[in-house]
Order: C-alpha cells, then structure tokens, then sequence
C-alpha cells in the first residue's frame, strides 16, 4: 500500500512541478528545504521540490490536506486523473528509496527525461523501465543506497547498464556504483553508446573480478576508451592491472580528469597515463601502489595539469618536496 503511495505521491508532484512550469525536480525527504523551495519556485525559481512526508495525504481528498503543496493541488484536482506526459526533462530521486515498480510507474509518464538520478534500490529491473520509457536519457546516475552495509541483496548490476544502453542512444554520462561487473557487458555498453563523455564506474568492493572469468576487468575499460573517442572523464575500479592504464594512455585523447582507486599493480600504470592522455587536467589517486618514479615520471606532463591528488600511495615526503619545488603552481 504504501509503496503505490508513493510513486503516486512523487507523481502528484511532478504534474505539479510540470503545471508550474518546471522542468528540473528534486524529490527530497526532508522537509524544511523543501518548503523553501515551494516558496522560491512561487517567486520565479525553475526548481521544485516535493516533501516526500506528505505521502499519507495523497490518498486522503486532497482538499484536507496541509501542505501547501497540496492546497495548490486542491484547486487543481484535475491533475491527478490525467495521464498526459509530463515536460520534465531532470528528476533527481536521489534521496528516496524506490522500487523498481515505482519507477516504473514514474517513468511512464516522464517520456522527456534528459537527466535521471536514482538510488541502486531501483534494481535491474528498474533501470529496464528506464532503457524502455527514456530514449531521449542523456545522464543517469546510479547511487548507492547503503554503501557500506554488504549483506545488502539487492542493487544493480551489469544487466541493468546493459538495458539502459539498448535503450536510451543519447546517453553519454553514467555514474553507476554497482556490486559486480563482466568485460564483456562493458564492450557492448561502449558499442551501443560511442558518444561517451563521462564513464564512472563504481564497482563498490574494491577489487572485485570480473563476474563471469573471476580475471580482471582490463577489458571493459579498455574497450571504453577504444570506443568512445570524446570521453573527457573516467572512474576506475574492479579488479585492475597496469594493462588498463596501456589502454588509457594510448587511447584516451581526449581525457581530462581521471579518478583511480584500489587498482594498478606497478608504477607502470600510472607512467603510461601520464605519457599519453595529451589532455589530462585533473588526476585523483587513492589507495594504489604508485611510488616516487611514478610521480617523478609526470614532471612535464604537470606542466599543463590543473590539479594531482595522491592519498595512502607510496610516495615519500621528499619526492613530494621536489616535485612541489618544481612545479609550484600544481595544486597537489
Ligand atoms: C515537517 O512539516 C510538518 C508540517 O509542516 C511539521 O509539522 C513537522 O514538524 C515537520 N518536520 C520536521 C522534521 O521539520
Ligand atoms: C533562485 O534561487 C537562488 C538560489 O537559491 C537564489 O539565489 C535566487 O534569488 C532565487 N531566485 C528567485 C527569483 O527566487
Ligand atoms: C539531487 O538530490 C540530492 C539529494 O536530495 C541533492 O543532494 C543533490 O544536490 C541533488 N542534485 C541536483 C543536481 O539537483
Ligand atoms: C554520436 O555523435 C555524432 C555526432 O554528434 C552523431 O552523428 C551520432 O548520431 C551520435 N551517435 C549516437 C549513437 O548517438
Ligand atoms: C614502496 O616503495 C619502495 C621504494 O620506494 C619499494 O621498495 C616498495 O616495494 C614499495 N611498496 C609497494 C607496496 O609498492
């Protein structure tokens, strides 16, 4: 019962939103912020915010109920009954736990989203209502609903990415913290969607092997940058060795900011970035065995970088010194 609440009371809010001419909408639970939010969209501000505590009201009349919100609603009651698609083209559930059926429900309805953030709760059967009711999605972020607690069953997985991909041509920014991931589903991700800008995956047990092989995870990043020609952002994790950053540096052209962690086996790895990449700006290092010649190996490459970020690598204080002597303008 409530579960059917709900994707009914996010919707009541979206034709709300879509009635005042909205277009970007946040679902938050927090009710202070979004009360504020009413009122600054009344004044003219193209955001809305629905209160997700309201739920309860929206199977009573609308008429008896409290909120603001719904006091609007009150006097356009027809709201509720139409069916007609909705102009929002950003909606950010990023905050409320959905099931995959309530999103499902949601997205019917939503046939122009550009932007969508979800938590892993969805499933892969939620991100299938995706790859079927958005084909103009652009971006999709994936979050985790509770990252640190691994008895956790559900969330998403290399199936769900691979529905969104047959689906939604247009995508070109993912944000996807997942348990498990294969080579091989990557590939076809890359193949269907060439015109990725930002891949950041995150596979959220560092480590973890490709989920058929049980071997690395080399080639879905490796296939990644040999298809998709205008990425300029990449997060890397699984189960990593120093081939994958071969590929990187021989294929990422047009790579800005690179984010790494708990992955490279040598300080190969990161030389090989830092030979190639002709763009790269910005490089965030966490957790991985790079030692001083790997720092030290970048010298002319941070010429042109805006910003390095090492943490628990093994660099020693002095390397750090001479490098900061070098190059005092890189943020570091
Ligand atoms: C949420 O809003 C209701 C109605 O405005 C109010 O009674 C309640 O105290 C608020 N809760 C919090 C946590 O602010
Ligand atoms: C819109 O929101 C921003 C940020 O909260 C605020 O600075 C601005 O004054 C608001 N504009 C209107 C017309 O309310
Ligand atoms: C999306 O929602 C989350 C949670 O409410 C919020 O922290 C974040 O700033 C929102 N992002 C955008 C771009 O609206
Ligand atoms: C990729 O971008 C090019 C140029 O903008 C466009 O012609 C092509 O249709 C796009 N491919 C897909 C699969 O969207
Ligand atoms: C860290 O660097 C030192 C030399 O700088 C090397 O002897 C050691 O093996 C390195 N440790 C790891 C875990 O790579």
């Amino acid at each position: 019962m409530r579960k059917c609440a709900e994707a009914k009371a996010i919707l009541v809010g979206l034709q709300l939103a879509d009635w005042v001419g909205c277009t970007d909408v946040v679902v938050e639970n927090d009710n202070e912020s979004v009360i504020h939010a009413i009122k600054e969209g009344e004044a003219g501000n193209h955001s809305f915010q629905l209160l997700l505590e309201d739920i309860h009201f929206v199977q009573e009349p609308i008429y008896g109920a409290e909120c603001f919100t719904y006091g609007l609603l009150a006097r356009h009651r027809c709201l509720l009954e139409s069916s007609s698609q909705l102009r929002v083209t950003f909606l950010n559930l990023s905050d409320v736990p959905l099931q995959c059926d309530d999103l499902a429900q949601l997205l019917g309805n939503c046939l122009n989203l550009r932007r969508l953030w979800v938590l892993d709760t969805v499933g892969d059967k939620g991100l299938e209502a995706v790859g079927s009711s958005c084909p103009l999605l652009e971006e999709l972020r994936v979050f985790p609903a509770n990252p640190f607690d691994a008895d956790v069953v559900y969330g998403v997985t290399e199936s769900g990415l691979v529905s969104v991909s047959y689906g939604c041509p247009k995508l070109h920014y993912v944000l996807y913290f997942c348990r498990q991931m294969t080579d091989a589903v990557v590939a076809t991700f890359a193949k269907n969607c060439p015109n990725f800008t930002h891949f950041r995956l995150c596979i959220m047990n560092p480590g973890e092997p490709d989920d058929l092989t049980d071997e690395s995870v080399d080639e879905a990043f490796g296939s990644v940058v040999k298809s998709c020609k205008k990425l300029r952002r990449l997060v890397l994790s699984g189960l990593l060795t120093d081939l994958t950053f071969e590929y990187i540096g021989k294929y990422a052209k047009n790579l800005e900011t690179l984010s790494v962690a708990f992955v490279g086996s040598s300080d190969l790895a990161m030389q090989c970035v830092l030979a190639g990449c002709p763009k790269l700006r910005r490089l965030e290092i966490r957790d991985c065995p790079f030692g001083n010649n790997a720092l030290l190996s970048g010298l002319e490459k941070y010429e042109s970088m805006r910003s390095l970020w090492m943490s628990t690598c093994n660099v020693t204080m002095n390397a750090c010194r001479l490098l900061a002597k070098e190059m005092p303008r890189l943020r570091s």
